[in-house]
């Protein structure tokens, strides 16, 4: 094995390459669709270009993801590096001592100074020392429409969600589904979130996803989330329980529905698909009533392997991945915005453009809720969404009653 090391480390270094050994980093993601996939191959790339060895990973589904890479790091069968979400999903584990601290990379390359917004970096810290390096803002505060369908309809392009309603017995008519949607819990869970800002409001948003106001559950704002919900449970096709995101995104891009609620990792399936924002498909931050972001993100953690080497390779990679570069080349094909913002973006399309302007005043920017609620209380608000959308029968009332015991208990 030395002997392997050698020559290779022999041959880097005549290639020229930054690194004096190549070593295996196994990264595990959920970045499986094709936009995501186009996106994550500018990470592993930038890996390999380095001399080290991206082993891909990639697990389907967040749902089935998160639990499995928690699981192996806990388990004592820790991956080289993974991608999760920026927040508290790595909690446990940083405090357990499992995951390689990242500050001294961070402090010599001034992450705080051009990581924004600085929540992003905050959440990767504990006790002072930073365990994870985040890599794009993403935001669920979409709504994404196929001009097509609507124009094909004698129907000018929503611009908002009341418009959106008022469009869709038409499209219905014609057989075109008006929302598309998967069931999975957090796509539901993350409509919600949007229906929050969109229609509570950004204050209702603050006084749930941070106050965690018991008050502002039950109140009259919040029953105007609950009413959309209700409202868009009859505007979808009878097929989209545990249906994937992506497949939602395609019906929209196929012309199959007219719009879809979905975070801007969407927009990597338009631009693989061919199709440019405002020609082929619009985007509505904030479901064009309340333009703002929720800037959740991934983040890639790199959990303890005992080899100094890796731990080396662990290091460069964190910093590839904030180098500008990177950055731009990712988010560009991801859809997602990048997390620095001294970096030419004059490749962005007409809705990161938005995202991009919305992203300039740091009042529009809100808490993504994975870094507001604990993995629990996630769990149970995501059990209560789905339940509400596929239960006709359960009343507004009813719902928001179950709300406020969530939020009552929140931790
Ligand atoms: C999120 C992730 C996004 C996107 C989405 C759908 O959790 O942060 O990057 O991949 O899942 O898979």
């Amino acid at each position: 094995m030395l002997k392997t090391k050698a020559i290779l480390a022999a041959a880097t270094m005549l290639a020229g390459v930054s690194t004096a050994y190549s070593a295996d980093l196994e990264v595990t993601h959920w970045w499986t669709s094709g936009g995501e996939a186009a996106a994550v191959k500018v990470f592993a790339d930038a890996v390999n270009a380095s001399g080290h060895n991206w082993v891909d990973g990639a697990i389907a589904g967040g749902g089935n993801a998160r639990p499995i890479i928690i699981s192996r790091i806990a388990g004592g069968d820790p991956m080289g590096a993974t991608q999760l979400n920026t927040g508290r999903d790595a909690e446990d584990l940083i405090k357990a001592g499992l995951m390689t601290d990242l500050t001294e990379i961070a402090e010599k390359e001034g992450w705080a100074d051009f990581i924004r917004p600085s929540k992003l970096l905050d959440s990767c810290r504990y006790e002072g020392r930073i365990y994870c390096v985040p890599v794009n803002i993403h935001s669920f505060q979409w709504m994404w429409l196929n001009r097509g369908v609507y124009e094909q309809n004698g129907l000018a392009v929503p611009t908002n969600w009341t418009e959106f309603v008022e469009s869709s017995p038409k499209l219905a008519e014609a057989g075109v589904t008006p929302l598309a949607v998967g069931g999975e819990p957090w796509q539901l869970s993350g409509m919600s979130g949007v229906f929050q800002v969109a229609l509570g409001g950004v204050d209702l948003y603050r006084q749930i996803q941070v106050d965690k106001s018991v008050e502002a559950a039950g109140g009259p704002e919040m029953k105007k989330v609950f009413e959309a919900i209700a409202q868009a449970r009859t505007l979808v096709d009878n097929g989209y329980v545990g249906r994937a995101w992506n497949d939602a995104t395609n019906m929209v891009i196929t012309g199959k529905a007219g719009a879809q609620i979905m975070g801007d990792w969407a927009q990597g399936e338009f631009s693989v698909a061919g199709q440019v924002a405002g020609q082929d498909y619009d985007c509505l931050p904030g479901l064009g009533a309340n333009p703002v972001l929720d800037t959740g993100g991934d983040a890639f953690f790199f959990p303890k392997t005992g080899d100094d080497e890796t731990t080396a390779a662990q290091l460069e990679m964190a910093s590839l991945l904030v180098s500008k570069q990177v950055q731009v080349d990712f988010n560009l094909k991801k859809g997602s915005l990048p997390i620095r913002g001294d970096i030419n973006l004059d490749d962005a399309n007409a809705c990161m453009k938005k995202g991009i302007a919305i992203l300039s005043d740091p009042e529009n920017i809100l808490p993504g809720s994975e870094q507001s609620f604990s993995s629990d209380t996630q769990g149970q608000m995501e059990d209560l969404w789905v339940e509400f959308f596929n239960t006709p029968e359960m009343t507004v009332a009813e719902a928001q009653g179950r709300f406020v015991e969530i939020i009552e208990f929140a931790d």
